[in-house]
């Protein structure tokens, strides 16, 4: 098959060319997907998109009258897609349900670490000669609370390693799983859930429920000094309410490795350009605020996975009809 795929970086050209094997001819875009890029696909049978690539019900049917005909997605969520229109199309949309979830589990507890113990502003004062420990006074793990708000993949994941850290976790899904009860993670109402943790990690994906879940009345129902940490999806997290939060001392430490309006800023070099984006500069200015941009995915075996499983969702297509990953519209 013909696949155009869009904001297509030199390690996806890398990752994805390998899993291939010369099967599908890939043209490699740089472009994110939206409205004015849409016509680089040029008709391919199908189009390969990544988390900030606007796949809207416009661009589906500029892609659908070109005779696109499948979506293949490079990540689990799919939040950016818009799959009513993308069924009114007949067009069929695949993703990556799993791949590596230690990757994201295991950046989002190199997030708590690091905030903790402050070993990223310790690498810079060691290097400049400073070695006065004020001002990186962090807490034991051992024998805190770890609230996790999404105990599927990722989540269960991360409960797993929060436990051998010695944590107590409790955690909140509606549909619990049996695996992380066995890891003694208890589950409980989310209000509970907020107000009993000493951090608290977003691991559920993007929903009409979970848009904002942590929003001002959420914060309010918080431990002082709690840390939260959101490597699921940016708009799980309301930006000025944990600014508040953060300005009050209510939140006492924030990592975030995904931010709602982060289309505009992630996966770029925008080191000579001005920040367009007030909420995230004054994000930027606090000094218990750690920020990646949207790298938690990014580790060899988490690429490796991501460019077989989209490739083989391609090839079934192919085969079949049909991807082995499929995502429809909730009825
Ligand atoms: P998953 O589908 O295995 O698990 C999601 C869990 O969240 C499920 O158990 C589901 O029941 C639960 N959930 C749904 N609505 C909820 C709600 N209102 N409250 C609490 N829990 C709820 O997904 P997986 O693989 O664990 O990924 C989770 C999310 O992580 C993805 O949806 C994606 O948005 C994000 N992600 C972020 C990455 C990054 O690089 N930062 C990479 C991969 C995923």
């Amino acid at each position: 098959m013909d696949v155009a795929i869009f904001s297509a970086k030199p390690y996806d050209r890398q990752f994805l060319a390998a899993a291939n094997e010369g099967r599908h001819q890939l043209a490699f875009i740089e472009a994110r997907l939206s409205d004015e890029t849409v016509r680089f696909a040029g008709g391919a049978d199908c189009i390969c998109a990544f988390v900030n690539d606007q796949v809207t019900a416009p661009v589906i049917a500029e892609l659908a009258a070109a005779g696109t005909k499948l979506i293949a997605l490079r990540s689990a969520g799919f939040n950016h897609v818009d799959l009513a229109a993308a069924e009114a199309a007949g067009m069929t949309v695949g993703r990556v349900p799993a791949y590596s979830p230690h990757a994201v589990a295991e950046h989002a507890v190199a997030l708590i670490l690091t905030l903790n113990r402050n070993t990223h502003r310790a690498f810079n004062r060691v290097r400049e000669g400073n070695f006065a420990l004020e001002g990186l006074l962090g807490f034991d793990l051992c024998g805190k609370t770890v609230g996790v708000v999404g105990t599927g993949l990722i989540g269960s994941t991360f409960a797993g390693i929060m436990r051998g850290f010695g944590c107590r976790v409790i955690a909140s899904d509606p549909y619990p799983s049996d695996e992380c009860a066995a890891l003694g993670v208890t589950y409980v109402p989310l209000e509970r859930l907020f107000a009993e943790a000493d951090i608290l990690s977003l691991q559920c994906p993007l929903t009409p429920d979970t848009h904002h879940l942590i929003d001002d009345r959420a914060i309010g129902l918080m431990k002082r000094g709690v840390m939260i940490v959101n490597t699921s999806r940016g708009a799980v997290v309301d930006a000025s309410a944990v600014i508040r939060g953060l300005k009050s001392g209510v939140i006492g430490g924030l990592a975030l490795d995904v931010y709602e309006e982060e289309a505009d800023l992630f996966f770029e070099d925008l080191s000579q350009k001005a920040i367009q984006d007030d909420v995230f500069a004054r994000l930027l200015t606090f000094p218990n605020v750690l920020i990646t941009g949207h790298q938690a995915f990014f580790t060899r075996e988490a690429l490796s996975g991501i460019a077989r499983t989209t490739i083989d969702n391609i090839t079934a297509y192919e085969d079949t009809g049909r991807v082995l990953h499929p995502v429809t519209a909730p009825r």
